[in-house]
């Protein structure tokens, strides 16, 4: 499929016009970044790694009815999606206590949480995506009170499948990060899920020796960051040398 005009890039991904109007292919970079792209990197083959977890977990949502942006993947690197309004949050869910939820409250990396938590966080590069609460985002007009009651909802949902299909393949599900956008369908306005969920914004640890298994590898420069995203990606049975 030929590559057409460029709508986005980010830091991992770049956006293209898709093949219909209303869709658009998203494309998996090897870049790795933290704090805010002050640390850079390449990874080779990460990208193709994300591509194939993020499809396995979308379709896996798909079939427990979670709205989502995703249609189909097309190739190693790309997968079709459908052209959404993001909402300009990240939602962050955690069940385990680590990085800046540890670091705010003083508490101990790994001791489980109470109960899940819901974090939201303004997308604003500049800003280093501050956190800011639902008066927030109601007051800006980021999003609505019916649709932050529908991403909690939502984000919980997600969280709970996820919980039991990481610990299925022996992985303990620490917290992760969403985004979800606005799906305009003739008259109606849906919230889906968007962008992806890959290592890259999930703390993955084995539940059996606390290994991490995710991007924390990057960020604290623990090595093996190409292993550990294909020990992920082999546990969920995705790890194929075809496209
Ligand atoms: O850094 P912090 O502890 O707030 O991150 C919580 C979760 O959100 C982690 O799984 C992290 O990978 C993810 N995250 C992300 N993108 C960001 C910030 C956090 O994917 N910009």
């Amino acid at each position: 499929m030929n590559k057409r005009r460029r709508i986005y890039e980010g830091k991992a991904k770049v956006l293209y016009e898709g093949p219909e109007p209303g869709t658009l292919i998203q494309h998996f970079k090897d870049d790795a970044t933290a704090f805010n792209a002050k640390k850079h990197a390449l990874i080779e083959g990460k990208g193709v790694l994300n591509n194939r977890i993020s499809e396995y977990i979308f379709m896996k949502l798909g079939e427990i009815a979670v709205p989502t942006h995703f249609i189909k993947r097309l190739n190693m690197r790309e997968q079709l999606i459908r052209e959404v309004e993001i909402i300009p949050l990240e939602v962050v869910v955690r069940n385990v206590a680590a990085g800046s939820l540890s670091t705010r409250l003083g508490l101990e990396e790994g001791s489980q949480l109470p109960r899940s938590i819901i974090e939201f966080y303004y997308k604003k590069d500049e800003l280093n995506d501050p956190m800011v609460s639902e008066e927030h985002i109601t007051a800006f007009g980021w999003a609505t009170p019916q649709e932050i009651d529908e991403i909690m909802q939502l984000a919980l949902r997600i969280n709970d499948f996820l919980v039991g299909l990481f610990l299925g393949i022996g992985i303990r599900l620490v917290d992760f990060k969403v985004e979800f956008g606005r799906l305009y369908d003739n008259e109606q306005v849906r919230i889906v899920l968007a962008d992806e969920i890959s290592p890259d914004c999930c703390r993955l640890w084995d539940a059996q020796s606390g290994d991490k298994l995710d991007k924390d590898r990057f960020r604290r420069d623990l090595g093996g960051v190409l292993e550990a995203y294909q020990e992920v990606a082999r546990r969920l049975g995705v790890l194929t040398e075809n496209p």
